[in-house]
């Protein structure tokens, strides 16, 4: 071989093996050289309005950041969360968000995803484990607050009414942070005053569907219901059907208070139906592009990001309805 052909095969040689060396890489802008930085987002599902704000959110924001989203629906089950997530880990993605169906069970999956040196991210809902290194950061709202903000208006607003209250509630998914926390939060509030009395508590597992049906059940087993809390929008558009279906009033008969804030509750609002929403931001996805980047660039992050959220009454509600966007 000449000098000059074996200077050009030598060059040759050094341009593919620095192209291979930083497409395993990062660049300082979280992306590697070669291709766009690749999130593996294993979704809930589609129960709720919340979710799908949500999902819509988390879509736009990785195209907007110019990030590769491999998105996974699990339809609310725990099994087909961890099956993405053991997916993810084998094609290699930069980073894995999920948003956990239920709080425990994890360790297993994460501590693969940690062996494989792939970055986690929790959105939305918190995990059990004792062992926090197993993911960089947790980015969603504060749970237990929620539920005391819709107990505190309940406390507020019978305050200067005698007798017992009984309130019947609806839970979210069984053993899901949002259902645990809602409900700790809640019973905090109200525990300062025996009029209170939770006379029915039962899953609706976040739908409208099973709102409505576990309503019709409170309803016909309850002979004196005051107050619906309801841990989320769609259980509670599901129990004013239940409500109405019945003869009853909802907003009069039975006041409701529930948690979200998305648009279908704030037109039953507008109408008298629901008395006090307690909102919930599903509009994360910005935020988690971000950390995406960070988190792949070995930056460091804060373990705990919480989301600023407020409180609606139905006066607030319609003023809000023509801007609100989910
Ligand atoms: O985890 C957030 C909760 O999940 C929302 O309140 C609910 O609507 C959703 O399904």
């Amino acid at each position: 071989m000449s000098k000059r052909a074996a200077a050009a095969v030598l060059a040759g040689a050094m341009i593919v093996g620095l192209s291979a060396c930083s497409s395993t890489g990062g660049s300082s802008d979280g992306k590697k050289s070669n291709g766009k930085l690749v999130l593996g987002f294993a979704q809930v599902g589609a129960e709720s309005g919340w979710r799908t704000a949500n999902t819509k959110s988390v879509q736009e924001a990785a195209k907007k950041a110019g990030i590769t989203l491999k998105f996974s629906d699990a339809q609310q089950k725990q099994e087909n969360q961890i099956k993405a997530i053991r997916s993810f880990i084998q094609q290699k993605v930069d980073v894995i968000a999920f948003s956990p169906v239920v709080e425990s069970g994890w360790d297993t999956v994460l501590k693969e995803a940690k062996a494989a040196h792939i970055p986690v991210i929790l959105t939305d809902r918190a995990i059990d484990s004792a062992d926090t290194s197993l993911y960089a950061t947790f980015l969603g709202s504060d749970f237990v607050e929620e539920g005391k903000k819709a107990g505190d208006w309940l406390v507020k607003e019978y305050q200067a009414k005698p007798g017992e209250v009984n309130v019947v509630q609806l839970e979210g998914t069984t053993g899901s942070a949002p259902a645990n926390d809602r409900k700790s939060g809640f019973a905090d509030a109200i525990k300062g005053d025996p009029k209170f009395k939770v006379v029915a508590s039962q899953t609706g597992d976040f739908t409208r569907a099973k709102g409505k049906e576990v309503m019709q059940a409170f309803l016909k087993a309850q002979p004196k219901i005051d107050v619906l809390y309801a841990h989320n929008d769609d259980m509670a558009l599901g129990a004013i059907q239940a409500i109405e279906e019945a003869g009853k009033k909802p907003g009069t008969d039975i006041k409701i208070v529930s948690v979200d804030g998305v648009k279908d509750a704030f037109t039953a609002m507008s109408q008298g139906k629901i008395n006090f929403d307690v909102e919930c931001n599903p509009l994360l996805g910005d935020q988690l592009m971000e950390l995406a980047k960070k988190v792949k660039n070995g930056e460091s992050v804060e373990h705990r990001i919480k989301t600023v959220e407020g409180t609606f009454t139905p006066e607030q509600a319609t003023a809000a309805l023509p801007t609100r966007q989910y």
